[in-house]
């Protein structure tokens, strides 16, 4: 437990770190990589390079200094990056680097304001915060290993079948190269896959969400090919496209994830996705049909067009199947679109369209999208009234803000 003082301290510190805080976790990332360039095998060197990450991190210290407390407060929030560091394979050894590089990066920025007394006690709320991530983490960890199918680190996953599902999209189908069981997952959850590319010093991690149900021999993973081959995003997808083959090897970590679909409810949900926001949705979609095909469905999915509108027939088929209102918006679309009638509205998802569309009062709302459009769906959800406990997202990558 910390003291008082400490506490003191360490509340009167967060205007501080509000002001300085993507600043020293800046000099925190380029500090800890000069020392210890291993560590550039598990992060996201692109999420480095946008300063997506370190606004993640900053906002989890403001969120962590804040409530030093009373962490019980922040446990969602934990709870959902300690599911990104299980699925990473961060262990508890890992903690103390990066405490030791933060102190280092919060008396580089701020000099002389930090003083003995600052640093020590940051030293002291950093030690019981990383204790609470390593619990939960801890817990994570067993929980993925004892499960039925389920292991420990990075299996090998061979690529059993490669779908191109758009100019875009491709899904790649992925079977235990051991033949074992596979464990099972929510519908919403992801896997990680670590990729050692020809040429590269590092492997790189990139998180992938399964767009199948569970309850098959593989898991299924639909890729969007990023552009540019000089971004890292842009190098690991076009890799995965053009290089990765049927009958190739990926490591893989067990499922992982605070976002998915809630199977008990009875009551409607509304789906909605942009773009390749749409793979975890579609495993949601796949879910209900398999194990709740009387359940209301509205599956929302807006794309530029048809060239990129992916896994469009298999979305046709389950909504066919189940009782599922399936609406396509293109907001560009072309004229092979409009005379193939493979849109229903041209446009964006609107609060007008959704309000009278949909079942505010009792529908529980996933979205997922880039994050501009995301911003839109929940500015939206809000203005019409639906509650917080039915509004569930998830992003691509470090976390982001959603107020507009
Ligand atoms: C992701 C916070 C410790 C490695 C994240 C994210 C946050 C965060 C907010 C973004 C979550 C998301 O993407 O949704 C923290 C805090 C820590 C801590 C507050 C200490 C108390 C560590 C340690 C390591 C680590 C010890 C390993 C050395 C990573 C990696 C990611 C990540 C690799 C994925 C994002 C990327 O690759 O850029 N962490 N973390 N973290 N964390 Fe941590």
């Amino acid at each position: 437990m910390l003291n008082q003082k400490t506490i003191e301290i360490i509340k009167s510190t967060v205007p501080v770190l509000e002001v300085h805080g993507e600043q020293i976790t800046t000099v925190f990332y380029k500090t800890m990589f000069e020392n210890h360039p291993e560590l550039l095998n598990i992060f996201n060197h692109a999420n480095q390079k946008q300063g997506r990450q370190q606004r993640a991190l900053a906002g989890t210290v403001y969120a962590a200094a804040k409530y030093i407390d009373n962490l019980e407060a922040i446990l969602p929030v934990v709870n959902q990056i300690a599911h990104k560091h299980r699925s990473l394979g961060i262990q508890p050894e890992h903690y103390p680097i990066v405490g030791k590089h933060l102190l280092i990066a919060i008396k580089e920025v701020l000099g002389d304001a930090a003083t003995d007394e600052i640093i020590n006690a940051w030293a002291d709320a950093y030690g019981v915060i990383a204790d609470a991530f390593i619990s939960v983490e801890a817990d994570m960890y067993d929980a993925a290993a004892n499960q039925k199918g389920g292991w420990d680190g990075f299996r090998p996953f061979i690529v059993a079948n490669k779908v191109e599902e758009s100019e875009v999209i491709t899904s790649f189908y992925l079977k235990s190269v051991d033949g074992n069981e596979i464990a099972t997952f929510k519908p919403g959850q992801y896997i990680s896959v670590k990729l050692e590319i020809e040429g590269e010093d590092f492997t790189h991690i990139r998180q992938y969400s399964l767009s199948d149900a569970p309850g098959k021999d593989y898991y299924r993973i639909s890729i969007k090919k990023e552009a540019g081959m000089e971004t890292p995003d842009g190098k690991v997808s076009n890799y995965l496209h053009s290089s990765v083959e049927e009958g190739e090897v990926l490591s893989i970590s067990a499922p992982a994830g605070d976002f998915f679909l809630d199977t008990e409810k009875e009551t409607p949900v509304v789906l909605i996705s942009g773009g390749v926001g749409l793979t975890p949705m579609v495993s949601m979609l796949n879910t209900v049909a398999d194990l709740q095909p009387e359940k209301e469905v509205t599956f929302i999915h807006a794309a530029q067009n048809g060239k990129v509108h992916a896994l469009k027939d298999e979305v046709a088929a389950t909504a066919a199947k189940a009782k599922v209102n399936s609406v396509v918006f293109y907001d560009q679309p072309t004229e092979e679109d409009r005379q193939n009638n493979s849109f229903d509205v041209e446009g964006y998802v609107t609060k007008e369209w959704l309000k009278e569309k949909v079942n505010l009062e009792q529908s529980d709302f996933y979205f997922c999208g880039p994050v501009p459009f995301m911003k839109a769906i929940n500015a939206a959800l809000k203005d019409l009234g639906v509650t917080e406990d039915r509004i569930h997202f998830e992003f691509f990558g470090p976390m982001a803000s959603l107020e507009v």
